[in-house]
């Protein structure tokens, strides 16, 4: 069973492989994605190093001359994707979104740099990578953080790479949408509308696009403009935890400047993050910093903080919270608690079960000696697949897959899980 999944895992990956970059899958993401890219890279390392390193380097290519990394790069024309480049008009010579998305390539960089087998290209590529991996995290703590917190805000939800989570219905609210003229979504027609977000969503998404392209994609200007600026613990765990994994390895290979300002920001960033933990949900929780007042909503957000070197009764207190939640789901981790009013296992960020993000809470509880946690999560998300194949997402009482088929980083991370873990199949 296991080899049989790894060959189809490693299918999928070449399906979806366009050369330089891999579309996260045919049809409903036709482009290059951020955070799809750095986890994907970790599949492709296990068969083909170079590969992996050329996912990341295409990323980064097209990193912004202020630091900022791109949501999407849209290599090729398609027309059967919206927003598309004409609405998002950045003006870059390979047409990018404005936004950015969880900065997870950091970690990915290190974690193929220390198994890679050839070390000689694994360290002339992390050389090459460090510093601009370093600029866009400095970008973060400049431009997502002006007043100096330690906590970097999000200005849209697509940010976030929750794009729908429960998290944000609160301050969407206060996000407009006059003006928004009639557009045709894509996404409905490539997969089930009742597995994606609403049409009313869709206009507040494209409110905050309008917006912030009348304002040039001033990054400098954004932050204050914006009337969503949230404060994410799994968006800030992942930075934290990226810039933690740069100082380490930058610090291995000589390059000390960045090494000691990278741990400087991940040292006020862990600090930070504790303001953020609720005893009330047994988890972290986002704040509202456009409202001025902590988010009351029982998401994953809160405990995909477990990837930072969060302290250790931390770690434990979200074992004990994941253990609640195994309760009312047949396979963890669901992406918003099935006991709270707002929970639709099938509807993308608010209820099923992602892949990507079971592995990074899986990673951070193991670094924290939660391992009996750690494998449980890693075992439901192989039984998953098993019963339902490398669907973006799955229902977390049902396994019923939905979303997209045929994705990448679902493929990716049962390659990485199989490789790196002990996990029965
Ligand atoms: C959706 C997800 C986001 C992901 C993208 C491509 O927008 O919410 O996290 O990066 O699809 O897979």
């Amino acid at each position: 069973m296991k080899d049989e999944l790894i060959k189809h895992a490693r299918q999928v990956l070449s399906d979806n492989d366009r050369g330089t970059y891999t579309v996260p899958t045919h049809g409903l993401y036709p482009f290059q994605w951020n955070w799809d890219s750095a986890l994907s890279a970790l599949g492709f390392a296990h068969f083909d190093e170079p590969r992996a390193w050329t996912e990341i380097d295409t990323l980064m290519a097209h990193q912004w001359d202020d630091g900022m990394v791109p949501h999407i790069i849209f290599h090729e024309e398609d027309d059967g994707y919206f927003p598309g480049p004409d609405v998002w008009g950045t003006g870059r010579p390979v047409p990018t979104s404005g936004i950015t998305q969880p900065p997870v390539a950091g970690f990915a960089v290190r974690r193929i740099h220390d198994r890679a087998t050839d070390k000689a290209l694994a360290t002339q590529k992390a050389k090459a990578l460090l510093p601009k991996i370093h600029a866009w995290h400095q970008w973060f703590y400049r431009c997502r953080d002006p007043q100096g917190t330690g906590l970097i805000a999000l200005l849209h939800p697509w940010e976030s790479g929750r794009d729908n989570s429960v998290d944000w219905d609160d301050a969407f609210e206060r996000v407009p949408t006059d003006g928004v003229g009639d557009f045709v979504r894509r996404d409905t027609s490539h997969a089930n509308p009742a597995h994606r977000p609403t049409d009313e969503q869709y206009k507040r998404y494209i409110w905050l696009v309008q917006t912030f392209r009348s304002l040039r994609w001033d990054n400098t200007r954004l932050h204050d403009a914006s009337p969503f600026r949230i404060v994410d613990p799994g968006f800030n765990a992942i930075l934290i935890r990226s810039c933690q994994d740069v100082a380490d390895l930058a610090g291995r290979l000589g390059m000390s400047d960045i090494a000691s300002e990278a741990r400087a920001m991940a040292d006020k960033g862990i600090a930070a993050m504790d303001s953020l933990w609720s005893d009330a949900l047994g988890q972290y929780q986002c704040y509202d910093r456009a409202a001025g007042r902590p988010v009351d909503s029982a998401s994953i957000g809160g405990i995909l903080a477990a990837f930072a070197p969060i302290p250790k009764e931390r770690a434990a207190a979200l074992a004990t919270r994941i253990e609640k939640l195994a309760k009312a789901c047949n396979y963890l981790v669901p992406s918003h608690d099935p006991t709270a009013p707002e929970f639709d296992g099938l509807r993308y960020w608010r209820g099923p079960v992602w892949l990507i993000v079971n592995y990074m809470i899986a990673d951070g509880l193991e670094r924290a000696g939660q391992v009996a946690m750690a494998e449980r999560i890693l075992a439901d998300s192989v039984r998953l697949i098993e019963k339902s194949g490398f669907a973006e997402y799955h229902h977390p009482i049902t396994a019923e897959p939905c979303g997209g088929a045929h994705f990448t980083w679902t493929a990716a991370m049962v390659i990485e899980i199989f490789s790196t873990c002990e996990v029965p199949a």
